[in-house]
């Protein structure tokens, strides 16, 4: 079943940390000249447009990136993800997280966009295809199994972004198998996991990211959480925020995102607030 669709949450408070950080691994790998490979395993439409039915139901992009448009941001790593929004928000459209790595990855550098939804997937292809000269690849396939068929890259240097809907229970499950299975071949990989933080009415999702970051946090890799509430977790709340489990974190990334974070919680309502935690340091 692939029901779920981005447009309905595109540029909202989850997106905001998801790639604010995905931006800043990007950066981190730019420091070097050797190129890298990016792998997106649930990239979505690549491109959202805030006028159509379904970005403009919820309008939920207005209390996540419209909120930082006019934000003068003091951290360099919110300052650029601004200004990359600001010429696609300008435009009233957003851009998901393969378009943000096809805009700032190099000529060199390789990105792999999977995506298994055929409408999503359509999108996904012709966002792309303005990137096409620059090894930039869209493939309809499942994003897990893409990641064993496609890894380990050559040269061995890249990052992983995991972002599935969590749509049925188990996809939390399945995140755990596969980023081991990846490991196991790829062990430098620096793999960023979105997920939700869900208040008790949840039902059987409820506590579902928690067990899995611990069961994440058990492979035994250097890794932090940066988490983002943007309500109170109250048993009603549903998503009170959402949270980026980094795998091989690039050094100072935390410090960044921590930066990040803090200053974008200063428009995100009263309620919000943001926290990095290391959970394997030194391994
Ligand atoms: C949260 S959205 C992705 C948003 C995107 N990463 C971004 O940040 O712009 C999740 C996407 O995963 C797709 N999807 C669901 N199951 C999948 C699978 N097994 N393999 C690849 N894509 C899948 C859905 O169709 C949906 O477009």
């Amino acid at each position: 079943m692939l029901s779920y669709q981005h447009a309905f949450h595109a540029g909202n408070h989850a997106d905001v940390i998801k790639h604010l950080c995905w931006l800043g691994v990007i950066k981190s790998l730019k420091k070097k000249e050797k190129p890298f490979t990016l792998y997106d395993s649930h990239a979505g439409a690549g491109l959202y447009d805030f006028t159509d039915d379904l970005s403009s139901k919820n309008k939920e992009y207005l209390s996540g990136i419209a909120s930082l448009q006019d934000v003068v941001a003091k951290s360099s790593l919110l300052n650029d993800y601004v200004s990359l929004c600001q010429s696609f928000v300008s435009k009233d459209a957003y851009p998901g997280s393969p378009v943000i790595s096809a805009e700032l990855k190099r000529e060199s550098d390789v990105l792999h966009a999977m995506e298994l939804h055929p409408g999503e997937f359509a999108k996904l292809e012709s966002n792309i295809a303005a990137y096409a000269s620059s090894n930039a690849h869209s493939h309809k396939r499942d994003g897990f199994e893409g990641l064993i068929a496609l890894t380990p890259p050559k040269p061995n240097r890249g990052a992983i972004l995991i972002d599935p809907p969590y749509e049925r229970a188990n996809e939390y499950e399945d995140v755990v198998t596969n980023v081991e299975r990846v490991l196991k071949r790829w062990q430098q990989a620096q793999i960023v996991i979105w997920y939700p933080l869900l208040s008790a009415r949840s039902g059987n999702k409820h506590g579902a990211s928690e067990a899995m970051c611990e069961k994440l946090s058990e492979l035994q890799v250097p890794c932090f959480k940066a988490e983002m509430q943007i309500a109170e977790n109250t048993h009603d709340a549903g998503m009170y925020g959402s949270g980026v489990m980094v795998l091989n974190p690039a050094w100072q990334l935390d410090t960044q995102l921590s930066e990040a974070m803090l200053e974008v919680t200063q428009h995100m309502g009263e309620q919000s607030s943001s926290s990095v935690t290391w959970v394997n340091k030194d391994n």
